[in-house]
């Protein structure tokens, strides 16, 4: 398998084609972008960080029977993936109110919901990733309006998963966005990444905040708060 010409850039990563169609490389960049990309810096050491995460988070998915569109590490900075048929709907799963919510609803910052709450956004910079629902995923064919359901239940799985292994991490699952596509195979995965920039992680102790929070309003060292992460998932995959 060799690496050939770059497909798409975006914010935090770059994707390339590869000699087999059917798979992708997915480059994680030293870069962070908030605000939609009004807000930039470049932070060494953040994209294979965030490459591994991802990567821990994938398998531990896929363990769990959890489609991805995960194959396996390339480098520090890079996964093989399948190719996609990527969906440009991101699905919000809420645990305690933060962020956007907050502004939105008026939820106070720390209320914890008494379920998980999910929410649809339109991927989409120009207009802010703005909150939708899903008569707008119909309306303007963002990815087929039958898999919403499906999309929302794994969604729910996945957060299941996330928040017991951040839990034994000492780590709150506040938050996070899942992207969906379609596998060559024809089957439903989650794609993209999951990583600190994509979720909301507060230690459980101090309730210091270790994502890209950090970044966005200025709280502390970006790294600091991701290393913190990256460390605890590996102590409790080794604890088993
Ligand atoms: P929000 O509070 O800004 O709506 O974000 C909720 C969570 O989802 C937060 O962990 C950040 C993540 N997210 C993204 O990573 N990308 C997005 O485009 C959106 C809307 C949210
Ligand atoms: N993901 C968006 C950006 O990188 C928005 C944000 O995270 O604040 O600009």
């Amino acid at each position: 398998m060799e690496k050939r010409e770059k497909l798409y850039e975006g914010k935090a990563k770059v994707i390339y084609i590869t000699s087999e169609e059917d798979k992708l490389i997915m480059h994680f960049k030293d870069s962070a972008t908030a605000f939609d990309g009004v807000k930039r810096a470049q932070i060494e050491g953040k994209g294979s960080t965030n490459a591994r995460i991802t990567a821990i988070i994938f398998k531990i998915l896929e363990r769990k029977g959890v489609r991805t569109h995960f194959i396996r590490e390339l480098s520090e900075n890079e996964l093989l993936v399948w190719r996609a048929e990527r969906f440009l709907v991101e699905v919000v799963v809420r645990n305690v109110a933060a962020g956007s919510v907050c502004k939105r609803l008026g939820f106070k910052e720390g209320y914890r919901f008494p379920k998980p709450l999910t929410e649809l956004f339109y991927k989409s910079d120009e207009l802010h990733d703005p909150l939708i629902c899903v008569e707008h995923v119909e309306l303007m064919n963002l990815a087929p309006v039958e898999l919403v359901p499906q999309m929302k239940d794994i969604a729910l799985r996945v957060n299941e998963i996330l928040s017991n292994l951040f839990k034994e991490a000492d780590i709150e699952l506040v938050d996070f966005k899942l992207e969906f596509g379609r596998l060559p195979d024809g089957s439903l995965a989650v794609v993209d990444e999951i990583t600190p920039d994509s979720m909301r992680l507060w230690d459980m102790k101090t309730g210091e905040k270790l994502d890209k929070d950090r970044f966005r309003f200025d709280l502390g060292n970006l790294m600091e708060g991701y290393e913190k992460v990256l460390k605890r998932l590996r102590d409790t995959e080794n604890r088993g």
